[in-house]
């Protein structure tokens, strides 16, 4: 008998032709809704394999009843929406889709940096809303880019990629990170800093840390007191790791001068939010790898994942090889 794979979202057919060779696919009928909590429950107790979106909470509770489950691939370079100690010590490999999307998560981190200096959204706004009655010399003024300071927090290869652009913009890179990043230095140029210097010393404040126990309200009241008034902060990694009432306080009081924010605490976030009320928002909604080669490539990945796994071969990214060797 094959093994039987349940995909918690509609993938494209055509990345999933493969798995099908060697199982038995089911995939949850929606691409927008999401599977209710109660049917990933009932298909992870027979699954072999789950191949999840960053939407799905897999914790201990579902993988305690996940009798026969061998591979969670999750379609994602992140994986803090699984709890990967309980998968573990339970023997169930956790795959992810790095490298392929780091590209273009930097391009769009990049892309949100640029849209919320020049004030490209609020501007574009402007002129389909017909406010535009006339050119003036401080007309949707923003703030330059080039020759500014970027601060990467979290230089990975996503901010490895972000801190090759700002080369470009002739910008001048700091970067934080748990260990120092000597490549970035040597061929990018880049400085390593303390988290505090970091924040006090950079223009642009850009986060592509994961989120983890110490990445958590990581930005709270106190960091951003401690950037440039005239500060604007990046966030494409993850909504946990800012306090987003004290992001709020900072914007509207000018603490700060304005975020980019492709990720939120609570995904989607309500449409009544207090930080999209602001014009110095930029709010995406979690669009970092959305490019159609890339989100086809993350999916092909993802399948290739399972199908090593469920064939007693290597995949190509796993997060726990530990239990590979076991
Ligand atoms: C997206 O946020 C990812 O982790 O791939
Ligand atoms: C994180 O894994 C990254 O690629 O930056």
């Amino acid at each position: 008998e094959k093994p039987y794979v349940f995909i918690t979202r509609k993938v494209p057919e055509e990345t999933v032709k493969p798995l099908e060779d060697i199982a038995t696919v089911h995939m949850w009928s929606s691409e927008e809704e999401p599977v209710p909590p109660d049917v990933l429950l009932e298909e992870a107790k027979h699954a072999d394999a789950l191949y999840t979106m960053l939407s799905e909470r897999i914790d201990d509770s579902l993988l305690e009843q996940a009798d026969n489950l061998k591979v969670i691939a999750n379609l994602a370079v992140g994986y803090d929406n699984i709890d990967i100690s309980a998968a573990t010590k339970r023997g169930i490999a956790v795959c992810n889709t790095p490298d392929i999307l780091s590209d273009t998560t930097a391009d769009l981190t990049f892309s949100l940096l640029m849209a919320t200096a020049r004030r490209i959204v609020e501007a574009a706004q402007y002129i389909k809303n017909d406010q535009w009655k006339n050119w003036s010399p401080l007309l949707m003024a923003g703030t330059d880019i080039h020759h500014k300071t970027i601060g990467i927090v979290g230089m990975g290869r996503i901010g490895s990629a972000v801190a090759k652009r700002a080369t470009g913009f002739d910008m001048e890179i700091l970067y934080h990170n748990r260990s120092r990043k000597r490549e970035v230095e040597d061929q990018l140029g880049a400085t390593y800093a303390s988290f505090d210097q970091l924040i006090q010393k950079s223009d642009y404040v850009v986060c592509l840390a994961p989120l983890t126990d110490e990445t958590r309200d990581m930005f709270n009241q106190e960091t951003f007191s401690k950037m440039k008034s005239s500060a604007i902060f990046i966030n494409a990694s993850r909504g946990q790791v800012v306090d987003e009432t004290a992001l709020y306080e900072a914007l509207s009081n000018q603490v700060i001068a304005a975020a980019g924010l492709d990720v939120f605490r609570e995904e989607p976030i309500a449409s009544d939010h207090p930080l999209l009320g602001l014009d110095n928002v930029v709010a995406l909604p979690h669009i970092g790898s959305a490019s159609l080669e890339t989100r086809y490539g993350m999916a092909n990945l993802a399948s290739r994942n399972i199908a090593a796994v469920l064939s007693g071969r290597t995949p190509e990214a796993i997060v726990n090889d530990s239990v590979l060797t076991s």
